[in-house]
């Protein structure tokens, strides 16, 4: 069980303001989606929440179960439970993924002060890990994404999600650019690991996710912070006029933020 709280966050990328003072929730179980336009700053705000070192929180803090861990580093966040599935999955060359996997297991298993998972235990729960998630079995014998499609990337991620059931996950446009195949596939694998012990936090650009995966909560960000919550209905909102008017709306109410 955990819960994400981020209250009013600002955070800055060399010169610039980022986030300007924002607030979410993700609570154990719930399924929140994250929209907004492009260069709004859903990505700073998942790798803010990660701990990307280049970000700097100049603000506000970010506490898992109550803890803070706006200072945490990334390893010590990822132990405590976060994960996040990149927009842009990078290539391990020399590093397969049998062994890529049973690094990041262990890692986390010693984490919690327990031994190394015994080979014949890993391979069960990576085979039932790949079925969940439609993952081919030839996927564990090549290099880390490397020369894996768009869509084999984003399947890979998401096998990654079901073998480390975090407490937290966030997905930064694994939906970007698949095919309505990886798409259900991706859509499935989450829907397949999802649950009470899992809060999900969804990023994204386009709502056809969220027709596969129903989110409980919905949030729509611009220029650096949350302008608007509610439910579905937000997400069809969306879809019919698109995000002018967001901007006409945001704009209007501060207009010295434009
Ligand atoms: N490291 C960085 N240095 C300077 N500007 C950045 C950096 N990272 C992101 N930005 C800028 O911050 C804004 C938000 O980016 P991003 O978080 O990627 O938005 P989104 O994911 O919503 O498209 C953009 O204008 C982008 O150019
Ligand atoms: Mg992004």
């Amino acid at each position: 069980m955990a819960e994400l709280e981020i209250r009013n966050l600002h955070v800055r990328a060399g010169e610039k303001e980022i986030l300007r003072g924002l607030d979410l929730t993700v609570g154990s179980g719930q399924i929140h989606a994250l929209m907004g336009p492009n260069g709004s700053g859903k990505s700073t705000l998942a790798n803010v929440i990660m701990g990307h070192p280049n970000l700097e929180v100049t603000e506000g803090q970010i506490l898992l179960d109550g803890q803070e861990i706006t200072g945490a580093d990334p390893d010590e966040r990822s132990r405590l439970g976060l994960f996040l599935a990149f927009q842009y999955p990078i290539s391990v060359p020399g590093v397969t993924v049998t062994k890529y996997l049973r690094t990041v297991l262990n890692a986390h298993r010693e984490s919690r002060g327990e031994e190394p998972i015994p080979l014949k235990e890993f391979r069960q729960t990576v085979e039932a890990a790949m079925k969940l998630t439609d993952v081919p079995r030839d996927f564990s014998s090549r290099y880390l994404n490397e020369g894996f499609s768009g869509g084999e990337k984003k399947r890979m991620e998401i096998l990654q999600l079901a073998l480390q059931k975090p407490n937290l996950a966030i997905l930064d446009e694994t939906d970007s650019g698949l095919d309505i195949d990886a798409l259900r596939v991706v859509a499935n694998g989450v829907n397949a690991v999802a649950g009470p012990d899992m809060g999900v936090l969804i990023i994204t650009h386009y709502q056809r996710i969220l027709h596969l995966v129903q989110p409980s909560h919905v949030h729509v960000m611009y220029q650096g912070r949350i302008v608007k919550q509610g439910g579905t209905e937000l997400v069809e909102q969306l879809e019919r006029v698109g995000y002018g008017w967001i901007r006409e709306e945001f704009d209007e109410a501060a207009p010295e933020a434009a």
